[in-house]
């Protein structure tokens, strides 16, 4: 098993780019099915989330090219298996988006109930219930979900929250449904308005995208096209964090700042400099940090609050604030404090009751050998070990494979002693 071993206590410094979005990228290379001709799609992450997507629409039959880095082109005229097995599905937790892309093309589904971070219940039912609004006959047994229908029709959809997976997989259904469905209190993350975007260049009808209600007119046949996935927000979220955390000076380029609004305006409370520029190129933000940060509340939220995926780097961050205790309530899951443990053994002083960790502020943390327990957890890891004073080792790096491109070698461009050692 690889590791990751930290000399911490080193400024970040110079420039990084942020790569394609992972939750950008997995529905969208499961949209691709909707098309009846090839679809290229660039600026795709180089992580392992998307190549165990990309293999099990593989290995359902589609073609699958790669032109370049970044790049792949998707032939989905050659899929004859509409079944994505227990084995498949135990992999990543973004193959339920090929329930909605399969049903939509191919009027037949079968998946296995997803895997993916273990950071609480995480149910399907919202998604389930989508699929019967629009006219499909979905069973659920012994874990694995099959949805047919011999003709999707439109339908009103009502979210009890706000699920970026369920928002996602009903758009994709419902675009090959007959007449306009709605989904009202839908997601609107940045990554839902990406993949809209993909559906419509597709030749979709999906208005309202990046609002709380979505319309959908459905059309019979979706074409092939050419498509760039946005920056991912939670790297560069996690790269603003690790500035932060190191004292450091950063620029984070290739980013949409709109997206990072709510973790700007957090970080900006807490003392830290944030500066976003345009290089008439490209958007980019400055992070300066010339001292620890202040003691602030954070509560995760949808989109446009503070997101969920960066609450345990920020946990990390808030263990070595001035000026009195933080307080981080998770809304979003259940189950996603697992870090607290391992920053409390590099000297943090963090208790969690019930949903919300009160952090007192320590002078610094101590490396130690900590566990990643899900993939932004091994990111807090990773900023803790970044600040803390002395070595750390990190383990279980194959969650933190999953979601971010290259992250040793970009900390290392920007002056972090890190290293993998495979093992
Ligand atoms: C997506 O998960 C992301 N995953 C997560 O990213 C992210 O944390 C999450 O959205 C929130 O932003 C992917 O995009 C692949 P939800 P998803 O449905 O779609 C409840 C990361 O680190 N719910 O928006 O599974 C659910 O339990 C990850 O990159 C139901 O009750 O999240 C949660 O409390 C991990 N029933 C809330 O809704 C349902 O059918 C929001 O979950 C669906 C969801």
């Amino acid at each position: 098993m690889a590791y990751y071993v930290i000399n911490g206590g080193r400024p970040l410094n110079g420039s990084v780019t942020i790569s394609g979005s992972k939750n950008a990228a997995l529905p969208i290379i499961c949209a691709s099915v909707l098309a009846g001709e090839p679809c290229r799609i660039e600026n795709l992450p180089d992580i392992d989330d998307v190549r165990r997507i990309t293999e099990i629409i593989e290995m359902m039959g589609a073609k699958i090219e790669r032109p370049c880095d970044g790049v792949i082109v998707i032939d989905p005229r050659t899929i004859e298996k509409y079944a994505v097995t227990n084995e498949m599905a135990a992999k990543l937790r973004a193959s339920y988006y090929m329930l909605g892309a399969l049903l939509g093309r191919y009027g037949y589904a079968e998946v296995a109930q997803p895997g993916g971070c273990a950071i609480g219940q995480r149910p399907i039912d919202y998604h389930i219930n989508g699929m019967r609004a629009l006219g499909a006959t979905v069973q659920n047994r012994g874990g694995i979900v099959t949805a047919s229908s011999d003709k999707l029709t439109e339908a009103d959809i009502y979210l009890d929250m706000a699920s970026v997976g369920a928002t996602i997989n009903i758009m994709l259904a419902a675009c090959r449904a007959e007449g306009r469905t709605v989904i009202n209190n839908a997601a609107q993350e940045p990554h839902v308005v990406d993949v809209a975007n993909f559906l419509n260049t597709m030749g979709a009808s999906i208005r309202g995208a990046g609002t709380n209600v979505i319309r959908i007119e459905g059309r019979k046949n979706l074409h092939g096209c050419t498509y760039a996935i946005i920056p991912d927000q939670i790297e560069a979220g996690t790269f603003m964090i690790a500035a932060a955390a190191t004292q450091g000076n950063i620029i984070i380029n290739n980013i949409i700042p709109t997206h990072l609004e709510a973790i700007s305006a957090k970080l900006m409370e807490s003392g830290i400099e944030v500066i976003t520029g345009d290089s008439g190129a490209d958007f980019y933000m400055q992070i300066i940090a010339n001292d620890r940060p202040r003691a602030v509340n954070i509560k995760t939220l949808p989109y446009p609050g503070f997101p969920t995926d960066l609450q345990q780097p920020m946990t990390a961050l808030l263990s070595i604030a001035t000026g009195g205790s933080s307080f981080v309530t998770e809304n979003l899951f259940e189950d996603r404090f697992n870090h607290v443990r391992e920053l409390n053994r590099m000297g943090a002083k963090v208790t969690v009751n019930g949903r919300t960790a009160a952090i007192q502020g320590v002078d610094r943390l101590y490396g130690a050998e900590i566990y990643a327990s899900d993939l932004r957890a091994g990111a807090a890891m990773i900023v803790a070990a970044l600040m803390a004073e002395g070595v750390s080792v990190v383990r279980n790096i194959h969650y933190i494979d999953r979601g971010y491109e290259n992250i040793e070698q970009k900390l290392r461009a920007l002056g972090a002693d890190i290293k993998r050692v495979e093992e």
